[in-house]
């Protein structure tokens, strides 16, 4: 009889450890996200250049796209392209291509920027 709860419990540590994978918001769930302050250049620039920079420098310009400097990624803004790409929505090529989601703080914060009316600033 006392061998059914240690079963189980060695069930319950097999299943959550097989569960385990490294998303950022769940291995430290009390950062909190900062929408409310949220400026092109101290917020959207660091996201874009750690995750899109490498195919959308000006330079690299893949796709024969851009996002590299104020003028050229409001054009994707203005589109819907750079939220529907990052959200993967249905219509859009799903970015950063070959990897995963942005974190959803990441998105959360270009979301409101652009709501903000994705100023210069
Ligand atoms: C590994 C290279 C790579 C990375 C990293 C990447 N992209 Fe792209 N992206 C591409 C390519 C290639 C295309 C053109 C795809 C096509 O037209 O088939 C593209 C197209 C796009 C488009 C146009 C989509 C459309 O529907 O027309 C947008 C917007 C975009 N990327 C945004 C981003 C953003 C934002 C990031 C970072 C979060 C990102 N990309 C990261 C390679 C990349």
């Amino acid at each position: 009889m006392k061998k059914i709860p240690l079963l189980l419990a060695m069930a319950l540590v097999a299943i959550q450890t097989g569960c385990y994978y490294d998303v950022e918001e769940e291995l430290y769930p009390n950062i909190t996200c900062d929408t409310a302050t949220r400026s092109y250049s101290t917020h959207i620039v660091p996201i874009l250049q750690n995750n899109c920079y490498v195919c959308h420098s000006q330079a690299a310009n893949l796709g024969n796209v851009t996002l590299e400097g104020y003028n050229n990624l409001k054009t994707y803004v203005n589109s819907g392209k750079l939220l529907g790409a990052i959200k993967h929505q249905q219509g859009f090529q799903p970015m950063p291509q070959g990897q995963p989601q942005l974190a959803d703080c990441s998105i959360a914060q270009i979301e409101a920027w652009i709501t903000d009316g994705a100023l210069d600033n």
